[in-house]
């Protein structure tokens, strides 16, 4: 077997390419490209269940299945690898249905699995390549993101192989990891999907305990997905900030930078409750609503955001990955939609900066925030915001500062500058986005956004494989998030090239 070596960009790890027999590999485990049922079927899981024996398929019975994206593991019997991770890979639909992120979590649940198991080592097929139909160029260059970018996160697994049985999926496989741009489109989509998946778990996260002092966390941090609480709503209910994220995010992706589109689509969620992950609207904020009633009354775009400049807010644009910033936000020109006031219109800009600063730092892990905190340089790229009149109150960001500050000195609260700077202050200060996530919610009041904004900053810096599996299984409408998610990405990614 030919052995190809390449070294992840985000990680010095290997991942090893060599053609031939899965069935053949003595590795801790090789992955099954099964079916639901897991008993067996042609392909690569024929091939497996025939090298392995009959006890295989007696274990897989008692497994009752295995939904497509996720994966179960087995013991390997006859076969030379320890152990059988079996994953439902998506059947190609034209790739509208949600099939990138169901491939990637296949991906994504077996690294996991092995991880949690101690394995080193693991082979996987190329998923959904053969009677699924996933286009081949598509499917590798799937495979090879989520696979570096988990192991960018990861330490446990030491090689990664992927097993060729066909020269379409080697030559796929061997120009993708030849393209020096890989290991730098590998962060920069892992770190978009990042941003937004993460701005939605993260809220989630914080929903049942808004508007709880810091005190009563702190006799009872957050450290993980919680139900019912302040809106007793279930487990991975996502509130309106993720609802405004994912209309902004769908105008973006069907009509480009269209204010008008996009108050249309928030209308449609406060009175269509669409946009929701249950059909219903809760949390919502006075200045959002205001503004919605303005354009819905057939106010002017300049007059749908308030104009008292103290009104309590957050931002709107924090909801917008730095990707799809609007050229004027840097000019300052492009107020927020729903928040106005010269506060909001100060941090917009300022937070897509550091958007900015930290998905083109590819590579660099959270260095763009460390590094603007390091050398003072301002957490927003240099230039790329202008402070302006009502910046007053926002010189910490603007010049960095904030992150040195005492966590003392940091507030969770909805209003605007407070929101920005403990985001900014919980991302910089944490090694991981589960830990900075945790932060942000465990200061308490407006956990939600807090949690959501730190989560679009923290998943920008560490990419999509640092949000917890457990955080993003317990996801409410998983599938639909990932798939708005990974359509504006893809439409980000159409723009610049
Ligand atoms: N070793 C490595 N790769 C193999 C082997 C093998 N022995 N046999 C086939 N492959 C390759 C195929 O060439 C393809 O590139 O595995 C890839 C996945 O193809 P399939 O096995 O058809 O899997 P998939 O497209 O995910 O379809 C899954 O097919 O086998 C059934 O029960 C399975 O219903 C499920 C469906």
């Amino acid at each position: 077997m030919a052995i190809w070596a390449y070294t992840a960009g985000m990680s010095e790890r290997r991942i090893e390419l060599v053609r031939g027999d899965i069935t053949r590999l003595a590795v801790d485990a090789i992955v099954n490209a099964a079916n639901t049922s897991l008993l067996g079927g042609g392909g690569v899981d024929g091939a497996i269940h025939r090298a392995a024996g009959p006890e295989l398929v007696a274990e897989c019975r008692m497994l009752h299945g295995c939904p497509t994206g996720q994966a179960k593991m087995t013991r390997g019997y006859r076969l030379p690898a320890r152990h059988v991770i079996h994953t439902v890979g998506p059947v190609w639909n034209g790739g509208h249905r949600g099939e990138e992120a169901l491939l990637a979590s296949c991906y994504r649940n077996s690294l996991e699995l092995a991880r949690a198991h101690g394995l080193r080592t693991i082979a996987f097929p190329a998923i959904s390549c053969g009677i699924y139909g996933y286009p081949i160029e598509a499917a590798c260059a799937v495979a090879v993101r989520t696979i570096s970018a988990f192991l960018a996160e990861d330490a446990a697994i030491e090689r990664v192989v992927l097993v060729c049985f066909d020269e379409a999926v080697h030559d796929a496989y061997a120009a993708i990891l030849a393209d020096p741009g890989t290991s730098a489109s590998v962060d920069a989509h892992a770190r978009m999907l990042g941003c937004l998946l993460g701005a939605v778990v993260g809220d989630a996260l914080g929903v049942p305990v808004e508007f709880r002092s810091r005190e009563q966390l702190s006799a009872d941090p957050v450290t993980g997905v919680r139900g019912h609480g302040t809106y007793n709503q279930p487990p991975g209910t996502w509130s309106d900030d993720s609802s405004l994220l994912l209309a902004t995010a769908d105008s973006l992706i069907n009509h480009g930078y269209d204010p008008p589109d996009m108050m249309g689509r928030f209308l449609a969620w406060l009175k269509g409750q669409a946009y929701t992950p249950h059909g219903e609207v809760f949390d919502v904020g006075i200045a959002t609503r205001s503004a919605i009633a303005r354009y819905a009354n057939g106010a002017p775009p300049e007059a749908w955001g308030p104009q008292r400049a103290r009104q309590r807010q957050r931002l709107a644009d924090a909801d917008r990955p730095a990707g799809a910033v609007h050229p004027r936000a840097d000019a300052g020109g492009d107020r927020p939609l729903q928040h106005g006031g010269q506060r909001a219109d100060a941090r917009a800009p300022a937070l897509a900066a550091v958007l900015r600063v930290l998905l083109a730092a590819a590579g660099a892990g959270g260095a763009g925030l460390v590094t603007a905190k390091g050398d003072g340089a301002g957490v927003a790229a240099p230039g790329a915001v202008r402070a302006r009149r009502g910046a007053r109150r926002v010189e910490r960001i603007l010049d960095g500062s904030i992150v040195e500050a005492p966590a003392s000195a940091i507030r969770g609260s909805g209003y605007v500058v407070h929101c920005l700077e403990a985001s900014l202050w919980c991302a910089a200060n944490h090694r991981s986005y589960e830990e900075a996530v945790l932060a942000a919610i465990n200061l308490g009041e407006d956990t939600d956004t807090t949690a959501s904004v730190t989560g679009a900053l923290a998943g920008a810096m560490h990419g999509l494989a640092a949000i917890p599996e457990a955080w993003l299984r317990a996801l409410a409408s998983r599938e639909y998030v990932e798939t708005i998610c990974a359509r504006l990405v893809e439409r980000i990614e159409a723009g610049r090239s």
